[in-house]
């Protein structure tokens, strides 16, 4: 008997290496402690032992009853332990798995076009000028030579504030602000939002984008004007581009001129997208007109200067190819993710 004894004390201790989980342990206890269970067994057969053997294998059986239980339950407790520390971990953080992208934004192509524009200039020597987008009638109209009566005052349908206040509908106001406050040569480029009354469609917005260009100094001509904007459209547009000067009237620049530049398309050969004339036309330009500089107090027999204007959705849609300016303004991301 306490051979027997010693034997399932000995396989169990080495069953209990096997434990894996929690049922691996009932299992166990059955096993020895349960009714049919082993360790029960030889308890029941104590009654069959003489009186002198009963107390001491009585004993030793109790304490190996009470040291099976002890064991299977430290080994519960390891377990249990076991258990938390996988679920905690399965919980935390898995560094290592692929994260969720954050969209990242792109700049809007106005703003791309504008940079392009302002770099090229500001590597022929420009430098940068600010004006209001809320302007006085006097630099917009009277100082750029569009006197109250003029005719090309209704050109313009502006956005009036009150009678002498509108928002700027060009850039060209910074021409004269820029010359007020300093003395020739100047050599400047503005850009920013203008405003006009227009009805929209796919290329009239109300609100849109201008740069403005002056050049004042000694013998400025404008075979001046004609060699930087030729230099800026082979920039821009690509070293095979012409470029072509038609009169156009503008009241602040005498002799005016339209820009085109050759048709991006068809190279000149005409098309539907230039209206099959092989020229598009993309800015305003002249030499500054002298009454222009005598009210900004230059001498114009001393001084002179040339000047261009273009608006920066009319590049863009050129640029890129776009056919609708409403599609810069709808902040749809399917088209803005595209620059
Ligand atoms: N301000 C003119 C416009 O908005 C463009 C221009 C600028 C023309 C400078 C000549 C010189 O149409």
């Amino acid at each position: 008997m306490e051979n027997k004894i010693k034997e399932v004390k000995k396989e169990i201790v080495s069953k209990s290496n096997l434990i894996k989980d929690l049922k691996d342990i009932e299992k166990l206890r059955v096993e020895y402690l349960g009714r049919k269970g082993a360790v029960t067994l030889l308890l029941r057969k104590l009654g069959t032992l003489s009186p002198k053997e009963r107390p001491k294998i009585g004993q030793l059986l109790n304490q190996t009853k009470r040291e099976i239980e002890e064991l299977l339950k430290t080994k519960e407790v390891e377990i249990e332990k076991l258990d938390k520390e996988k679920r905690l971990q399965g919980e935390g953080i898995d560094i290592t798995l692929p994260g969720r992208k954050l969209g990242r934004g792109t700049a809007h192509p106005i703003n791309l076009v504008l940079r392009e524009i302002e770099e090229i200039f500001l590597s022929l020597g420009f430098k940068m000028e600010e004006g209001p987008e809320v302007e006085l009638d006097y630099y917009n109209f009277e100082a750029l030579n569009i006197p109250k009566d003029h005719p090309a005052r209704d050109d313009q349908d502006s956005f009036y504030i009150t009678k002498d206040i509108l928002l700027r509908p060009q850039t060209s106001p910074v021409q004269i602000r820029t010359m007020e406050n300093q003395k020739p040569p100047v050599r400047i480029i503005a850009t920013g939002k203008c405003y006009r009354r227009d009805a929209t469609d796919s290329t009239h917005s109300p609100m849109f984008h201008q740069i403005e260009g002056l050049a004042v100094d000694k013998d400025i001509t404008f075979g001046d004007l004609k060699g930087i904007l030729t230099i800026f459209v082979h920039r821009m547009f690509g070293e095979d581009r012409k470029v072509r000067f038609r009169p156009g009237y503008f009241p602040f620049v005498e002799p005016g001129a339209e820009v085109d530049v050759s048709c991006l398309l068809c190279g000149g050969k005409g098309c539907k997208s230039c209206g099959y004339v092989g020229w598009l036309e993309i800015m305003g330009a002249g030499v500054v007109h002298p009454k222009v500089l005598e009210m900004v107090g230059y001498d114009p027999e001393e001084y002179s200067g040339f000047a261009f204007g273009m608006g920066a959705e009319r590049i863009a849609m050129l640029k890129y190819g776009i056919n609708d300016i409403r599609l810069f303004f709808e902040n749809d991301l399917r088209f803005l993710k595209q620059f």
